[in-house]
């Protein structure tokens, strides 16, 4: 595989590009990418990587320079006359804004695809896009991997007796689902509405939480005003030990603040994106996606099905 594939880190995330590389016993493409003194991106492979199998590794979460350096990792690769460019975004930035839900509002979600596509990508290896049907905002191929094996096998470790599976919103059902089947556990949804951006309210819950432990189960998690609200009303119904797990730890703003003082007794999260912040709150558990990342790079290199790592 060394001979034939090139994996570059983008700046966002290099702690999990090295354990990527770890996993396919490989090692990082030298690339060197940093600042001029105006600030812009600037980026220079150091290796020839003509017709190479290329992987560029980059969660695109704020701020927008991690997107910006993704595209002008493309632009170098493309220009290098690499034979093949695959963009593997951990975390794909801007998914929420994927419908006009509004008057006057943009689908960010769709530009981002239409840039990163423009900037010369193959194709794209993506980790729970917050909706499936992102894919369809690519004219190249799109595989959307599911961090559900690793926050399962973790959660079963926990051996909860009586377990109710929650999911904190309409949108995420089929995910709660699928998670609840795979536990043996019950399933109960919050009806969450959001007056506007960034603030939420949990209405009621559906479904009988009373004397059951707990697992919020979501795709991402910024202000963490959905899971710590979901939280209190779930403890209000009677439900007993409360945990939440979700993919991406975007924790924005007092997110870390509002998990310490919860009644939440563990957060359970991947390194899609980087955690720093371990002082502020110490319920955060974080968990290891790259050997995901990693056999699904290798088995797209060898042309093998990615399916079974669905299961
Ligand atoms: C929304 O549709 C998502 O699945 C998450 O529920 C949401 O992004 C969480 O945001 P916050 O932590 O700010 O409540």
């Amino acid at each position: 595989m060394e001979d034939h594939v090139k994996l570059i880190s983008g700046s966002a995330n290099i702690e999990l590009s090295r354990k990527i590389v770890e996993y396919l016993g490989m090692e990082l493409c030298d690339v060197k990418t940093g600042r001029f003194s105006d600030g812009e991106i600037s980026v220079r492979i150091n290796e020839n990587i003509r017709g190479k199998d290329v992987f560029i590794i980059q969660p695109t979460n704020p701020p927008g320079d991690n997107l910006l350096e993704l595209l002008i990792i493309i632009d170098a690769c493309f220009r290098a006359s690499a034979s093949r460019i695959t963009a593997v975004i951990p975390y794909y930035g801007y998914a929420r804004q994927d419908r006009k839900d509004q008057p006057r509002v943009p689908i960010t979600a769709k530009l981002v695809a239409n840039l990163i596509e423009t900037a010369g990508v193959s194709r794209v290896l993506a980790l729970e896009l917050h909706a499936a049907q992102i894919q369809g905002f690519f004219d190249v191929q799109v595989d959307n991997l599911f961090a559900t094996p690793v926050l399962l096998e973790y959660i079963k470790g926990k051996n909860f007796k009586d377990l109710t599976v929650v999911s904190p919103d309409v949108g995420g059902i089929k995910m709660g689902r699928a998670f609840s089947k795979r536990m043996d556990a019950k399933l109960a949804i919050a009806d969450k509405r959001r007056a506007k951006a960034d603030t939420s309210e949990i209405m009621n819950i559906i479904g009988d939480v009373d004397g059951s432990d707990i697992v919020i189960l979501d795709d991402i998690i910024s202000t963490a005003g959905t899971i710590t609200q979901a939280a209190e009303a779930l403890r209000a119904a009677g439900a007993k030990r409360i945990i939440a797990a979700a993919t991406h730890p975007v924790f924005s703003g007092e997110a870390l603040e509002r998990i310490e003082k919860s009644c939440i007794e563990e957060v359970v999260v991947t390194n899609s994106i980087p955690f720093k912040d371990g002082k502020k709150c110490g319920k955060i558990k974080v968990l290891d996606v790259s050997p995901l990342l990693g056999e699904a790079i290798r088995r797209i290199h060898t042309e093998e099905s990615i399916s079974m790592l669905f299961v």
